[in-house]
């Protein structure tokens, strides 16, 4: 097994590819690269498993045939709240998140599925390949899902994640963070993102934020505090809106247009 890179060395490879796009920036026909980049080569495993051919064109009728389907009678109220699915009280800092889905031009999209996954207050999962020396939480599991309203609003109760280790390089450290996952109308449509918390430090360490290389839209990808979602004696609030289309869209993964 080749030794693992220190976080000096991919730090220095972060920073190559962020210069090099600054640079580019000067030129008279740059088009700013507002989602991730597939073959980033500081995030060790997206170099091994980004598409290398054109994406196989499918017949969406032929999809729907066998892609998940679900209607709106599926999602029950309570599973947006990640608190609740024990006997007890998950252990951390219990917050709400909530923003709205909007197309470009700031229409609602409603009664859009977005389901949510994380790492508990200390940064583990619950799953196998989770085994870093964190405690696991017997109250939470980290996963939920909610509809959008009629605004285009979603909104989950949940326990903030924290940061957890990941195997990319020594000493590797992933930001805290939400996976989102929007359904739209069709399998076909669906989008995959994360959302970040504001501030967090290892932003800078980190190959995954990074990967998306303008700085206005990784940042994007970043929640804000709001005070006003925060809730006397019980939750602080975080608003998150995502964009779908337009040049102010939330980047996301896998994207293939
Ligand atoms: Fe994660």
């Amino acid at each position: 097994m080749s030794q693992l890179a220190s976080q000096a060395d991919l730090s220095a490879e972060i920073d190559a590819i962020s210069k090099e796009y600054e640079a580019a920036g000067a030129l008279p026909d740059f088009r700013a690269e507002t989602n991730t980049r597939l073959d980033y080569p500081p995030y060790r495993s997206s170099v091994l498993r980004h598409p290398t051919k054109a994406p196989q064109q499918a017949d969406p009728e032929g999809i729907e045939l066998w892609a998940p389907v679900f209607g709106q009678r599926d999602v029950d109220p309570l599973e947006s709240d990640l608190t609740i699915q024990h006997r007890g009280e998950p252990i951390g800092e219990r917050m709400v998140v909530t923003g709205r889905v909007t197309d470009g031009d700031g229409r609602p999209v409603r009664h859009q599925l977005v389901e949510i996954w994380q790492a508990n207050a200390g940064g583990r999962y619950i799953h196998q390949r989770d085994q870093h020396p964190a405690a696991i939480d017997p109250h939470f599991t980290g996963m939920g899902r909610c509809l959008t309203d009629a605004d285009g609003t979603y909104s989950f109760t949940t326990i903030k994640p924290g940061p957890y280790p990941w195997k990319n390089h020594h000493n590797a450290w992933r930001p805290a963070h939400i996976h989102f996952s929007l359904f739209g109308t069709e399998f076909t449509q669906r989008l995959i993102t994360q959302m970040y918390f504001p501030g967090d430090p290892l932003f800078a360490l980190d190959p995954i934020y990074q990967s998306i290389v303008d700085p206005a839209a990784r940042e994007r990808l970043v929640a804000t505090y709001d005070h006003d979602v925060t809730t006397h004696e019980w939750a602080t609030g975080y608003r998150w809106d995502i964009v779908l289309s337009g040049s102010h869209r939330t980047p996301h993964e896998e994207d293939v247009a």
